[in-house]
């Protein structure tokens, strides 16, 4: 695997404001980067949940393999740390190619796309992460490098301008993205094949972090994985941050292995709740209840509030707050559910009641 460029290092991206909490932030930091590549699973079958897309993907590469050919260009879309680059990885592995990552906001030049496209060989997978991000010019480029794989470039001023079409390699592109909806038309109707990947269930996640704890050798039981798992959000990158740091807490205070007691104690004091929320999860849903009456609030008010920026809100912290049923979203703005109100030990409203009956 080669890594062209890193998006996250990249000095002309926007530095993000620090958080206070990161820990579960879906978002990938660079301590991340640090281990990632340790406990990122290879193949298929350390590739946990996700179980019907896996299948499908089996299928395709199987057939793939057996017409000797490249596989479609596929995206992926869902909210971050739950696997997109991972499979990617997987993919190749299973193709048995090599594969290149870069993302969007490195490939700001047309050269930086032209070079990338110009140095693949034939079979070999491009990844590009934050596919919505890629400006026009470089999606321009991609149009027909994914449908005929060639590069039109044109070369010479007004009068005497040239299309020279160079040959490509045949590639297989594999988006991912946080945000389906901001990628363009034409780009995404170039894609064979696009998945959703979903948030994973708590059983998942158990066998995530015993399959981490195992290769970090950190000593940890059943139900103390399951109690860590309960409050990683449905994503594997928080399981994996979340162990951790029990780990450390049951070693300096404990001595001893992970268990139940250990890791509910230990994810009180990160103050993570029964949710997997933090406290700036917390302050978001304290915010539309306790100062907008549970809304709707418009997204842009609720960012200039807690002093983030909207994008983090609505790639980060929204999807599983939305997905919990914490809060919903309306024309209007987003709104705390029955839930949100109960889950903060607040009284629902009157007005709500009828809502939280279901
Ligand atoms: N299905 C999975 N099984 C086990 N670990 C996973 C799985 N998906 C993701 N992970 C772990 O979670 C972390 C984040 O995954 P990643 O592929 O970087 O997410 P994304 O690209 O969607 O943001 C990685 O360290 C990886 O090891
Ligand atoms: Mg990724």
């Amino acid at each position: 695997m080669s890594i062209i460029s890193d998006d996250y290092n990249n000095s002309h991206e926007k530095k993000e404001p620090k958080k206070k909490n990161p820990i579960v932030k879906s978002e990938k930091t660079d301590n991340d980067n640090k281990f990632e590549n340790v406990i990122r699973p290879k193949t298929f079958d350390a590739y946990i949940g996700q179980s019907s897309l896996k299948e499908t993907l089996k299928i395709t590469i199987e057939a793939a393999k057996k017409r000797n050919t490249t596989l479609d260009h596929l995206l992926f879309y869902g909210p971050p740390g739950l696997g997109k680059t991972t499979l990617a990885g997987v993919i190749a592995e299973q193709m048995g190619v090599e594969i290149k990552i870069t993302s969007a906001p490195a490939l700001e030049r047309p050269r930086d796309i032209i070079g990338i496209l110009m140095s693949l060989k034939g079979g070999e997978i491009l990844f590009i992460d934050e596919i919505h991000r890629l400006n026009k010019i470089a999606e321009e480029i991609l149009y027909p490098a994914m449908e005929d794989f060639v590069l039109d470039m044109t070369t010479g001023k007004a009068q005497t301008v040239k299309t020279l079409r160079i040959p490509l390699p045949k590639f297989t592109l594999i988006g991912a993205t946080t945000k389906a909806g901001e990628l363009s038309g034409p780009l995404r109707d170039r894609f064979g094949i696009i998945h959703r990947l979903e948030f994973y269930t708590d059983k998942e996640l158990s066998k995530v972090i015993e399959r981490t704890a195992k290769i970090l050798e950190i000593k940890i039981d059943e139900k103390g994985a399951f109690a860590i798992a309960k409050r990683s959000r449905g994503t594997p990158r928080i399981a994996n941050r979340l162990i951790k740091r029990v780990s450390d807490y049951a070693l300096v205070k404990y001595n001893s292995e992970i268990n139940e007691h250990i890791a509910n104690e230990a994810l009180d004091i990160l103050q993570i709740d029964e949710y997997g929320l933090d406290t700036a999860d917390r302050n978001l849903l304290k915010l539309i209840v306790e100062k907008y009456d549970g809304g709707p609030v418009g997204i842009e008010t609720i960012a200039a509030a807690l002093g983030e920026d909207v994008r983090t809100i609505e790639d980060v912290s929204e999807p599983y707050l939305l997905q919990a049923g914490l809060i919903q979203r309306t024309p209007r703005g987003r709104k705390a559910s029955p839930q949100a109100y109960k889950h903060l030990g607040y009284k629902i409203p009157k007005s709500m009641e009828q809502q939280s009956l279901f």
